[in-house]
């Protein structure tokens, strides 16, 4: 039987379910909203239509249009109104005792041949769907913060959906401008897996001082191309929901990477849950990057390491004298690695800073326990003047996008080589569900698997953290010579 979706609910009006609410109205489908009480309605009611409203105003929608979309949607805070939804899609908070509670009166009040779906980030399909009489007509459909503008929708089936069932709900999925990429039920599925490890990562580092909120911030969004930094998505994310999928994926992996960063529990206690509270990592003050400097104070540089000469002839040109090591004001030392070893070389140890240019906007500035303050300063100010945005950071392994970044090109190796999803659908669900510029396989591939091999084996060593040994595919593949994933048999 094909399914005709035109009658859908969406349970649960929070920023995920009004934002799902709206592309499904966008989409042609007759809506009805339903929240617990008459306050949490209106404000479900209040965030379609200034969504709505931004949209018209920027001239994406004419008023008739705004008010056809406005008018498919009904709001109700009874259950009993979802009896003739074709399908529904519950965007709850996630706790699964709600969830089951949920989908046990859904399944009483529904019409036999309705579709529940569940928005669920990280929790078990299948367990939800157990509570059912019909488990094999529940799914996951899973949307990506803001619902309306982020083009991927996972769909998830567990081991008990319908034969044909994952198919039309991902065909409505493009009929709604969605692409679908079908997985089956495992905690944070594709994307959330690999995301949620990430951001999680970046909260530990900073919570080890290697870097600050907006260096970290910075780092991301101007040496990578990710469209936000990790703090600014984790606020958008909120801090409560990336908690809770931390902690189903920590609960089915051990993985010491899931578990969520104790700063995480420190400021959802404190009410602090990112944008919908009014404040997370940051508070009012938005992702910005720090005033430029004045001219660094220094008048002679040395410069070391690869790409030295390119650097230093910038640095000339912009008035500054080029000296040996021995006698220069600050001793820029170009290097992927840790340069203490390098600094104890020099009679003073204390000028030498690490510099690590990352694509061509970001200078990772990395002090060792010997650099001074001044150096530091001075060399920041360097970077500027070259054009670059500075990311102060501690002589770590890997310093700050590499210590990021590879083990999420690791994990996502580790994924394929699991066989839950692709090659095309993995780079298509980082590129669509978080607006990355590539996916990881196009990331290796652009990287060159032995650096990134080789970068996670350095990251192994320094932090003895098991996860970032590099995954035993990626290892044989460099050993084998393999320049690509793609070129496997
Ligand atoms: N609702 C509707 N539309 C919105 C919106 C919202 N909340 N926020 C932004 N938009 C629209 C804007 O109107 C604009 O539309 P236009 O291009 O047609 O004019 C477009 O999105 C771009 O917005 P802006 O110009 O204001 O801002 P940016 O260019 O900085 O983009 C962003 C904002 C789309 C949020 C972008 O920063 C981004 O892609 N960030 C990554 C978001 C992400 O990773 N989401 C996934 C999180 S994981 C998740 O949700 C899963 C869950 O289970 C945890």
């Amino acid at each position: 039987m094909t399914r005709s979706f035109e009658k859908a609910g969406v349970v649960g009006l929070g920023t995920m379910g009004a934002g799902i609410a709206e592309v499904l109205a966008r989409g042609g489908l007759a809506v009805i909203g339903v929240e617990a009480d008459p306050a949490a309605l209106e404000r479900g009611r209040g965030h379609l239509e200034s969504s709505t409203a931004k949209a018209l105003a920027k001239g994406k929608l004419s008023e008739a249009e705004r008010m056809e979309i406005l008018g498919r949607v009904s709001f109700t805070t009874s259950l009993e109104d979802l009896a003739d939804a074709d399908l529904v899609i519950e965007a709850i908070p996630e706790v699964m005792e709600f969830k089951r509670a949920l989908f046990t009166d859904l399944d009483r009040i529904c019409k036999p041949s309705a579709v529940l779906a569940t928005n669920t980030s990280s929790l078990s399909v299948t367990e939800i769907a157990a509570t059912t009489t019909r488990p094999g007509q529940v799914v996951g459909m899973h949307f990506f913060n803001p619902a309306p503008v982020m083009k991927l929708v996972e769909v998830i089936h567990t081991v008990i959906t319908e034969d044909g069932l994952a198919e039309e709900v991902a065909a409505l999925a493009r009929r709604l401008g969605k692409t679908p990429v079908t997985v089956g039920d495992r905690a944070g599925f594709v994307v959330n897996r690999l995301l949620l490890a990430y951001l999680n990562h970046a909260a530990v580092l900073l919570e080890s001082c290697l870097a600050t909120r907006d260096g970290i911030d910075a780092a991301m969004r101007l040496g990578v191309g990710l469209p936000m930094g990790p703090f600014a998505l984790l606020d958008l994310i909120g801090l409560d929901t990336s908690y809770e999928v931390l902690s189903v994926l920590f609960q089915e992996s051990r993985d010491r990477r899931h578990a969520p960063a104790p700063i995480l529990r420190e400021l959802v206690t404190a009410g602090l849950l990112g944008r919908k509270s009014g404040g997370g990592f940051y508070r009012g003050e938005g992702a910005g990057s720090s005033p430029p400097a004045g001219k660094p104070s220094v008048n002679s540089v040395a410069v070391l390491g690869e790409g030295a000469e390119e650097l230093a002839a910038q640095l000339s040109a912009a008035g500054f004298k080029t000296a040996p090591p021995e006698d220069a004001d600050v001793v820029l030392a170009l290097s992927r690695n840790p340069v203490v070893e390098l600094a104890v070389k020099l009679p003073s140890p204390e000028r030498l800073v690490g510099l690590h240019l990352v694509g061509d906007k970001v200078a990772e500035v990395a002090s060792t326990v010997l650099t001074s303050s001044e150096a530091v300063r001075a060399v920041e100010g360097l970077v500027r003047i070259t054009g670059r945005t500075p990311v102060l950071c501690k002589d770590r392994a890997e310093f700050v996008v590499d210590a990021l970044l590879y083990p999420y090109l690791n994990d996502a190796v580790r994924m394929l080589d699991s066989g839950y999803a692709g090659v095309e659908d993995i780079d298509a669900a980082m590129k669509l569900g978080c607006g990355y510029p590539a996916g990881p396989f196009e990331m290796l591939d652009e990287l060159g698997l032995k650096t990134v091999r080789d970068g996670l084996r350095a990251l192994y060593a320094e932090y003895r953290e098991p996860s970032f040994a590099p995954a035993p595919l990626l290892d044989q593949l460099v050993t084998a010579g393999v320049r690509s994933i793609r070129d496997l048999p």
